[in-house]
């Protein structure tokens, strides 16, 4: 791992063993971007591609040498509007002379150990300096006005960089910034397709790929939060990239709130990708002397396509941003009451639930909504936390924990605490304190509006209220749960002119109030979830190590979101729930060997009442926990690999597999989801084996639970052979049809 600068070159090197990434000072200090990809030793500094003359490019002042360098055709780290480059910037400020041009130029630059902690956001970490350096380059704005800071973090292991950027107000008088990018990577050439995540609630990260089409691209959120629609990722791929080859530029945010990645090609044929806040609705005021910071950006590069880039994000996140207690801790198999009883229970049938899910082998019993104020449905009480809902839990929230723990359980509670509900106590005390416009009612979103978190007043009881909760009993786990996008996004506490801010001071409040709570508390496991994946986002996984995946527990519809999710997330941090059938979503049955296989392939749990299976299903549930525990271990914190793309082809199929850490095992998913006459086999050759290592299936005693076949129980195959010729996957003869197969290494 090396960071360099060659004076007489310009070059400033950011490498490790794997990859490069390269910067070079030109033309009376412009930072332009030169090279990110494979690790090259010796790079040699010529580069002559942006001297080409095109007609109306303009020169910047100082170039009097003719017409061959405009910016319009340089690679840039930092680029900006009005000095000739016209493609989409990075940084936009209104200045106080009312204009926007800018023109920023290599100031210094500094080389540290370790990394920089983002001020008052969320960053990745190493727990030794040696791990990791940062480059922290410093370019001035001609006009003397503003200094903006580009961070470029390399770590020893990762195919990855992660950049921020922080821009200052040096002048004395306030400047309006419109847009400050966390990233911006540009090409000179390439031929990309574009990769991201669409969805919707109940529907979330769906692969979307498109060829890069002339002109700009936007995927964004103006909803307050990462969104269900588009998770804040993307990625420029080689055209011939798939899960195993090719190239893979992929980047996404240490944020959760709005944001935007854009993509520009130019008509000359240049590519460039930026990313950060949006810089829709977005504006701060820089007094003189103030800085703004925005997000980091962690950005993959991969020559061994999508798969690849995974490998590299799973990696970093259980590494560099999942931390605490939790970390590296084997999380508990869940039972939540939400969709076994709604709105609908007592301390009795909670009880009830619970014993019956422990009996089975569940180690973690969770309250779900409908335990505070008079909330027996979705319209009511969020915000009234410490008035506990005696009618329902006579002994509060401390009897039934005490009752779980002596059933020999762990206790969950669900809570809301970025809402307020209309009819709650807490909005006839304070109606000011939710997000409101002056002359406009305010919307609704599921009958609640939303907490202005720009207050610190706001922030302080919100703190103080959930305290109260989490201290009044032994809670192990916590659901953290937002409901609603944003709307009417003003805060009664601020001026005019800083009414821009509210959609980022929001997110930055959210970040005050969960790490005061998950550090005052940090011993308990927290969940996040936004009414499913609406915030399944880096930012938030640096505070609660899983998230619930999706509202969707149908396990036809979670192959997709489970694939989808993958590309960033490793499966130990996506909740993943057996449900009842007909599902509650989607009303389509399906047994409970794929429910289990798919809900196992991420952070296992129920989310019905086992109580009310039969005997015979019980049996099965008890059977596929006790599979759950002994391959726990591979589940979590294994290598997780997809092997067939639901979104590919009209196969209806489904595969991944996990292989262990030390690659002496490995589990297979498979899941066939209409089967017809005449349907050929399918081959799926198994990836990331131990070179040389031999495998044997393992024979189960309970077929229907962990499907392997009997011709295939207790047969060794070579890593070669399950590498090149692989399984097929025969007898899949019903739709909605799973198999599981378990493989071990023996010497
Ligand atoms: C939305 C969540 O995603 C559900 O799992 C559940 O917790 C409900 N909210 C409760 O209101």
């Amino acid at each position: 791992m090396e960071i360099k600068f060659e004076k007489e070159t310009g070059l400033f090197t950011i490498s490790n063993s794997k990859i490069s990434y390269i910067m070079q000072l030109v033309k009376n200090n412009y930072l332009a971007h030169v090279y990110y990809g494979k690790k090259i030793d010796d790079f040699n500094p010529y580069c002559s591609y942006y001297e080409v003359e095109h007609e109306g490019a303009p020169q910047p002042f100082d170039y009097p040498e003719g017409r061959i360098f405009s910016l319009e055709c340089l690679p840039q780290e930092m680029p900006a509007y009005g000095c000739g480059d016209f493609k989409y910037p990075a940084v936009q400020v209104r200045l106080d002379n009312g204009t926007t041009s800018l023109d920023l130029r290599y100031e210094s630059h500094e080389i540290l150990k370790g990394k920089n902690k983002t001020k008052n956001l969320p960053s990745s970490y190493v727990n030794n300096e040696e791990d990791a350096l940062t480059l922290v380059i410093t370019l001035k704005e001609v006009g003397g006005k503003l200094k903006v800071k580009l961070y470029y973090t390399v770590f020893e292991n990762e195919s990855l960089i992660v950049r921020s950027s922080e821009i200052i107000n040096t002048s004395d008088k306030e400047q309006k910034l419109h847009q400050l990018a966390s990233m911006c990577l540009d090409f000179a050439d390439g031929s990309f397709d574009r990769v991201h995540m669409y969805g919707s609630h109940a529907n979330e990260r769906n692969i979307d790929r498109v060829p890069l089409n002339h002109g700009i691209d936007v995927v964004s959120s103006a909803r307050g939060a990462t969104s269900h629609q588009h998770n804040n990722f993307l990625a420029l791929c080689s055209k011939d990239a798939t899960e195993e080859h090719g190239e893979v530029y992929a980047s996404t945010l240490v944020w959760s709130g709005n944001f935007e990645a854009v993509t520009e090609l130019s008509c000359y044929g240049y590519t460039r990708m930026v990313m950060g806040i949006n810089s829709f609705d977005f504006e701060w005021i820089l007094k003189p002397g103030e800085s703004f910071t925005a997000p980091e950006a962690v950005i993959v590069y991969a020559d061994n396509g999508f798969n690849g880039m995974s490998r590299s994000f799973h990696h970093f996140v259980k590494e560099h941003i999942v931390r605490g207690r939790w970390k590296d801790q084997l999380r508990p198999v869940l039972a939540n009451s939400w969709e076994a009883a709604y709105f609908d229970f007592d301390q009795d049938s909670i009880v009830r639930f619970a014993r019956d899910a422990i009996a089975l082998g569940v180690e973690l019993i969770v309250l779900d909504d409908g335990w505070f104020g008079h909330r027996d449905n979705d319209k009511t009480s969020l915000g009234d936390w410490t008035i506990i809902n005696k009618k329902k839990l006579p002994y509060g929230i401390s009897g039934l924990c005490d009752e779980i723990h002596h059933l020999g359980a762990k206790f969950g509670l669900w809570i809301e605490p970025e809402m307020i509900s209309h009819d709650s106590e807490l909005f006839k005390a304070h109606p000011d304190w939710a997000l409101s416009v002056p002359d406009h009612k305010r919307s609704t979103g599921r009958d609640q509006y939303v907490l202005d978190l720009s207050r610190k007043d706001v922030r302080d009881y919100v703190v103080e209220s959930i305290s109260t909760v989490l201290s009044s009993a032994s809670i192990d786990y916590v659901k953290w749960d937002m409901n609603r996008n944003l709307t009417e996004i003003g805060s009664l506490s601020f001026p005019e002119k800083q009414q821009g801010e509210i959609a980022t001071r929001y997110v930055l409040g959210l970040y005050d109030i969960v790490e005061r709570i998950t550090s005052r508390f940090e011993n308990i496991l927290f969940e996040s979830c936004s009414g499913g994946g609406r915030r399944f986002d880096m930012g938030m996984l640096c505070y609660m190590p899983q998230v619930w995946t999706s509202d969707n527990t149908d396990a036809v519809a979670r192959q997709r979101i489970q694939y989808g999710t993958s590309y960033l997330y490793p499966p130990v941090t996506m909740g993943a729930h057996v449900s009842a059938v007909p599902n509650h979503q989607l009303n389509r049955i399906t047994s409970m060997l794929t429910r289990f296989t798919c809900a196992m392939s991420g952070n296992f749990g129920y989310e019905m009442d086992l109580g009310k299976l039969s005997p015979q299903e019980q049996e099965e549930v008890k059977y596929q926990i006790g599979i759950y525990k002994k391959y726990r271990e591979t589940l979590q914190t294994g290598d997780f690999i997809r092997l067939i793309s639901p979104f590919e082809g009209n196969r209806n199929e489904t595969s991944w597999s996990f292989v262990s850490k030390d690659q002496s095992e490995v589990i297979l998913m498979y899941f066939r989801n209409l089967v017809q006459n005449g349907m050929p086999l399918t081959r799926i050759r198994f990836k990331g084996l131990k070179q040389g290592a031999k495998y044997q299936c393992v024979v189960h005693e309970c077929p229907s639970v962990l499907s392997v076949k009997h011709e295939m129980s207790g047969q060794v195959f070579s890593a070669e052979y399950l590498e090149n010729r692989g399984l097929i996957m025969d007898k899949c003869d019903s739709d909605f049809a799973a198999h599981l197969y378990v493989l071990k290494e023996v010497k």
